[in-house]
């Protein structure tokens, strides 16, 4: 079976600066995989490349075993794929509804999304007209991992989706992203800081360190934690 995701041997930057080198992982169907590193370490890079905000310079992407190098953002989205960017995701002068039905193609999803999504996070439905810019940080956190699930993408990419929340928050985010792979069998790639988090909700791991992997494996190997805390002290 091909893999959700397949990044072989991939290059990227910005200009002549190249930030990934020579990068390679795959995300199996319903495999969450958390991609650690450090401040600066390339992993928006390479999420902004897999999604072709940035140009392949050298390597593969797959989805499902088809290439989609070379396509432009919007025809990547099409793929059955959601990408939870890191920074300045949501549309802060539309309402929260605005914001759950912007991704969503068929119009009759919503009020069935909606119900799954209050599950999840039940401030939501309560909130639909709410200026996105006007719900709390945390709130926006959710907002966008909602607009994601509500698409019942199929692979979902999402960056830092714990930065800044409170313990509780991150705790409801990892129940949820758990959830949502046992029931739809959703694959995802996480990138993540918070190693707690991270192998709270992963099957596999890769640490990336000035764009090249320096450790991957299996979470629930022994060393798993050890190796992770050592590799991001450096
Ligand atoms: N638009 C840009 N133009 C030039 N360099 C950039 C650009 N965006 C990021 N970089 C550089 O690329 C490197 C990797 O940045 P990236 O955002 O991928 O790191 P990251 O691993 O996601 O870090 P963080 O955990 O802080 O989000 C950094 O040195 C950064 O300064
Ligand atoms: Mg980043």
């Amino acid at each position: 079976m091909s893999p959700a995701l397949l990044v072989d041997g991939v290059r990227s930057g910005y200009g002549e600066s190249i930030v990934v080198h020579d990068t390679s992982l795959s995300v199996k169907p319903g495999e969450i995989f958390a991609l650690l590193g450090k401040n600066g370490m390339g992993k928006s890079t390479l999420l902004r490349t897999i999604m072709g905000f940035l140009p392949l310079q050298a390597g593969r992407v797959e989805l499902f075993g088809e290439s989609i190098a070379g396509l432009p953002p919007h025809l990547v989205a099409r793929r059955n794929l959601a990408y939870t960017p890191q920074e300045r995701a949501l549309f802060q002068d539309l309402t929260v509804e605005d914001n759950l039905r912007l991704g969503l193609r068929d119009a009759a999803l919503f009020a069935p999304g909606l119900e799954r999504i209050g599950t999840f996070f039940p401030f939501l439905p309560t909130r639909l007209k709410q200026r996105a810019g006007t719900l709390s940080g945390g709130e926006q956190k959710m907002l966008l991992l909602a607009r994601a699930l509500i698409t019942r993408p199929k692979l979902m990419l999402i960056d830092e989706i714990t930065e800044g929340l409170q313990p509780t928050v991150i705790e409801r985010m990892a129940r949820v992203l758990r959830a949502e792979r046992d029931e739809s069998g959703v694959a995802m790639l996480i990138v993540e800081q918070h190693v707690d988090f991270a192998l709270s909700v992963a099957d596999r791991y890769a640490v990336l360190k000035l764009g090249e992997i320096t450790d991957r494996g299996d979470v629930a190997s022994p060393g798993a934690r050890h190796h992770i805390t050592d590799q991001l002290s450096i």
